[in-house]
């Protein structure tokens, strides 16, 4: 990153979310409407990154999933036990805002989400992503997370490859 000193924190109801535009509608629309009322459903838990004055810079989602095996490439499945699916963590949404784009954010972002799914007590195989449209995919594929068999806006990262880039966990 630029060396922006940023804060990762999980979203709080005292954070300014009614200004973050990252210039995707859908992406702003659901933090500004909608996530709140996810958090209190625990259908998602939402992660920000804050700057020193407390602007929220980007967000990302996390939920738990499954993947069924068919849907991974075959080469990957045979190395995986005959259960019907595996489970993974899904981070459903990551945006960064307009101002702070290309510094490298989004990139920690991603990796920041990376370490809360190696580092949680629940197994996952996986972090598994929904790209928006090519240009989310060619940033997730720059990543190394790799396409679902049918599924090509649908990515997947195995969280033993990212460990071994990982920081390491707190605790
Ligand atoms: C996609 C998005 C999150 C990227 O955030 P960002 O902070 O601008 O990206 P970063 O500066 O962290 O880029 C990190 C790396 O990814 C690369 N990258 C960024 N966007 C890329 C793209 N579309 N295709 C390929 N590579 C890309 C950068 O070149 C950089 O590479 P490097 O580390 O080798 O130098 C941001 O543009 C965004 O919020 N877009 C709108 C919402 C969106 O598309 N979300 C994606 C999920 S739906």
């Amino acid at each position: 990153m630029s060396g922006a000193p940023f804060q990762l924190v999980r979203l709080q109801s005292s954070h300014d979310r009614t200004s973050f535009k990252s210039g995707s509608e859908a992406l702003d629309q659901y933090f500004s409407q909608q996530v709140s009322q996810d958090i209190r459903r625990r259908v998602t838990a939402c992660y920000v990154a804050l700057t020193p004055d407390q602007r929220i810079a980007g967000y990302y989602t996390l939920a738990s999933a499954g993947l069924l095996l068919t849907e991974l490439p075959a080469n990957v499945a045979k190395k995986l036990p005959r259960y019907p699916s595996v489970p993974a963590v899904r981070m459903g949404r990551l945006a960064v805002a307009q101002d702070f784009k290309g510094q490298g954010l989004g990139g920690a972002l991603l990796a920041d989400a990376l370490d809360r799914a190696i580092c949680s007590d629940i197994a996952a195989y996986a972090l598994v992503v929904d790209a928006k449209d090519d240009a989310a995919v060619a940033f997730y594929r720059h990543h190394g997370l790799i396409a679902l068999a049918d599924q090509p806006k649908t990515l997947f990262l195995p969280l033993a490859t990212a460990r071994s880039a990982s920081s390491g966990c707190k605790k």
